[in-house]
């Protein structure tokens, strides 16, 4: 049996304390996995957990675009080869219900009013979200750019792993733009028993494909995974981009590495062996 194990993070970035709060999520994967609870039923919860809490930025927390508005994006992936994700929804406090509920369907991403219609023949939720003023959004020259994100990446007894992401996307940024976190290779990445996931500014982890190169250098084995890591940062990522990455492997605990504040947690079960 796999040892199940889970890992979190809360936003590469500039914001307030976020480390208990990302316990709440954590303790829940805990809680599933230890049931015998599947790694996919464990990192969505813990998703939810993050986007119902306003101190993230995702779901309910999510910063507003330029013209005021607030866009959800969320993305999942298996360790078999599923993708959901989606982008830019309205309306949309767990979009990463809506992505999950992709895994099974012919099609793996959906967009905007599209993703909102589709989303409402499913049942799912909609319920304005207010949203939260980045600083310095209205006039302030303290302009504050902050990509945070929130991504879960679980491990059950069966070896499964996966990673589900969510975020109102970067702050200074207009209805239209798409980050990194509903484009796989960029925001995430997970095959065969590893997964990585990224946070902080949307373009320069897109631009680097972050996740993925990132996936394939620890995937490599000639570098640890934490030699791995900071691989993608320091050389991927240049210095002025606050930028954070996580990463599960098929057995062991996971591990956060960041260039900025980025809390992170994670949670390996007791062997009993
Ligand atoms: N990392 C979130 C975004 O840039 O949209």
């Amino acid at each position: 049996m796999v040892i199940p194990a889970v890992i979190a993070h809360g936003g590469a970035g500039p914001g307030p304390a976020r480390q208990d709060n990302l316990q709440v999520a954590i303790k829940k994967a805990a809680e599933i996995l230890i049931a015998g609870g599947s790694a996919l039923d464990a990192a969505v919860q813990a998703c939810v957990m993050l986007e119902n809490d306003p101190v993230f930025n995702a779901g309910t927390g999510s910063v507003m675009r330029t013209d005021g508005s607030v866009l959800t994006d969320a993305s999942i992936q298996t360790g078999d080869g599923k993708i959901g994700f989606v982008i830019a929804m309205e309306k949309t406090p767990n979009p990463i219900l809506v992505a999950a509920d992709l895994l099974d369907e012919e099609i793996n991403g959906l967009t905007s009013e599209g993703a909102r219609i589709w989303a409402d023949n499913r049942g799912h939720t909609k319920k304005k979200v207010i949203g939260v003023s980045p600083k310095g959004q209205i006039g302030d020259s303290e302009k504050e750019i902050t990509g945070d994100t929130v991504g879960v990446i679980a491990r059950d007894r069966t070896g499964m792993i996966v990673v589900a992401t969510s975020t109102g996307g970067c702050s200074f940024r207009p209805p239209g733009r798409v980050g990194d976190v509903p484009l796989p290779g960029s925001g995430f990445w997970a095959e065969e028993g590893l997964a990585v996931a990224a946070t902080g500014i949307g373009e320069a982890i897109t631009r680097a494909l972050l996740s993925n190169k990132v996936y394939e250098k620890i995937k490599d084995k000639t570098y640890s995974l934490e030699e791995s890591m900071n691989w993608g940062i320091n050389t991927l990522i240049s210095p002025e981009h606050s930028v954070g990455l996580i990463a599960l492997g098929p057995s062991g605990p996971g591990l956060g590495v960041s260039n900025t504040d980025m809390p992170w947690a994670t949670w390996e079960q007791e062997s009993t062996e």
